[in-house]
């Protein structure tokens, strides 16, 4: 198992599901006035946005890095595939990251990846992302946490150093014959100072907005044009 698929297996633990429909809305009220036709969810995860996207009629593709999560989506008939961003042909209107995952990439992919998505963009196509704040990391992520059913048991252990929060995950998972098995992985996240996001060559930041989802100035949205 990959971390990006352990994260998938433990995600429903977490408790974000409240913060995750928030965000969504979020999203979906920023590109309301941009009427757009074609959308590419990056880091799609279980497909949620498209769903909802999809119920406003608009046509939507999603990518993601953990197989577990496409074949989630794949089950909810979700055109999803399990590739990078520069493995994607076509263009679209807007292109969305949801939910931290600017900050899974390290600098110089985050670059990368950004310009990937200013090639993917239609002309005056529009991309939204979400980041955490310094705040965020340092008194809202770090920490640890534990969740259980009758068949898991997680616990979260996350510590922000150097501009780095190492995540660890362990997940207990009961097998048929009564005894768990453990699968435990680290997830890094980046974060980002603002400056990367205002010298990009393909994409040009108009819009930042900091607001809080689960404390206060824990996240930034930021919204950028096709240059
Ligand atoms: C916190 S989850 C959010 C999922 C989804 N956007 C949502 O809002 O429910 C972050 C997702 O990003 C995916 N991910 C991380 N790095 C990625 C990358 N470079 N390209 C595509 N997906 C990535 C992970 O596998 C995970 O599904």
């Amino acid at each position: 198992m990959t971390n990006l698929d352990l994260y998938a297996k433990a995600e429903h633990l977490l408790g974000i599901e409240e913060a995750t429909e928030a965000l969504y809305d979020l999203y979906r009220s920023e590109l309301d006035e941009y009427k757009i036709k074609t959308l590419l969810d990056v880091g799609c995860g279980r497909g949620g946005f498209m769903r909802r996207m999809i119920s406003d009629g608009v046509e939507c593709k999603g990518i993601d890095l953990s197989a577990v999560m496409i074949d989630e989506c794949k089950a909810q008939n979700l055109d999803a595939e399990w590739i990078d961003i520069s493995e994607v042909e076509g263009k679209y209107d807007a292109v969305v990251a949801i939910f931290d995952v600017l900050n899974f990439l390290n600098h110089d992919k985050l670059l990368a990846f950004l310009d990937d998505v200013a090639q993917r963009l239609n002309d005056e196509g529009v991309f939204i992302a979400d980041i955490n704040t310094r705040y965020g990391f340092s008194d809202v992520a770090e920490g640890t946490m534990s969740s259980e059913n009758e068949k898991e048991f997680l616990s979260v252990d996350a510590v922000f150093e150097d501009d780095e929060l190492h995540t660890k995950f362990t997940l207990f998972l009961k097998n048929e014959d009564g005894n768990y098995t453990k699968h435990q992985d680290t997830i890094i996240q980046y974060f980002h100072k603002m400056k990367i996001f205002q010298t990009l060559e393909g994409l040009k930041l108009a819009d930042k907005q900091t607001f809080s989802l689960y404390d206060t100035e824990d996240k930034t949205l930021l919204i950028f044009k096709k240059r």
